[in-house]
């Protein structure tokens, strides 16, 4: 069984996380999309709004599951089967950040990390960015899933 992650904080998820979870899905038995919960981080959405935002855009992926971990991404790996992480990269500089992650996963534990290059249409979207132009009233539905434009509405209204 080829399962592979997508971790990453997904406050809130993004149509360009979606769509790198959706072509995962394509390549592997099994896809799980999981927050990583840094307890010293406060996001904009709880862990458990997040998980029901990731839940209900993915609710038409058959072979994408959802979760959330504290700790290290190599333990969550370790203790779940997961063959490899796969990461999308926007920009170069996603690459230098993403590559001192992957050769660390790989160092401490063996992990494997793909990258996968984000949809052209995507690579300019970040949940920050979405973050900053909701919270001025500017409309992001194009960026995200409904659930998380009608969340964003709601939390910031
Ligand atoms: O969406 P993000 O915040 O860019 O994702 C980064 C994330 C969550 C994937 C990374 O910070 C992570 O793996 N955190 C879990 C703790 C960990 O393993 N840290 C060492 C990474 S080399």
């Amino acid at each position: 069984m080829r399962r592979v992650l997508v971790p990453g904080s997904f406050d809130p998820v993004t149509k360009g996380h979606l769509d790198i979870a959706e072509r995962a899905a394509r390549l592997a038995d099994e896809v799980i999309f999981a927050i990583a919960v840094n307890p010293a981080k406060r996001g904009l959405f709880t862990t458990d709004e997040r998980l029901a935002m990731l839940r209900e855009a993915t609710a038409d992926m058959p072979n994408v599951r959802v979760d959330s971990f504290e700790g290290l991404t190599v333990d969550y790996c370790k203790a779940n089967g997961v063959t490899a992480v796969v990461k999308g990269i926007r920009v170069a500089s996603d690459f230098d950040y993403e590559l001192q992650m992957a050769q660390m996963n790989l160092g401490l534990a063996g992990v494997e990390t793909l990258f996968m290059t984000t949809n052209p249409l995507y690579s300019f979207i970040a949940s920050s960015l979405v973050k900053e132009v909701a919270k001025w009233g500017g409309d992001v539905s194009a960026y995200v899933p409904d659930v998380v434009a009608r969340r964003l509405a709601e939390k910031l209204a």
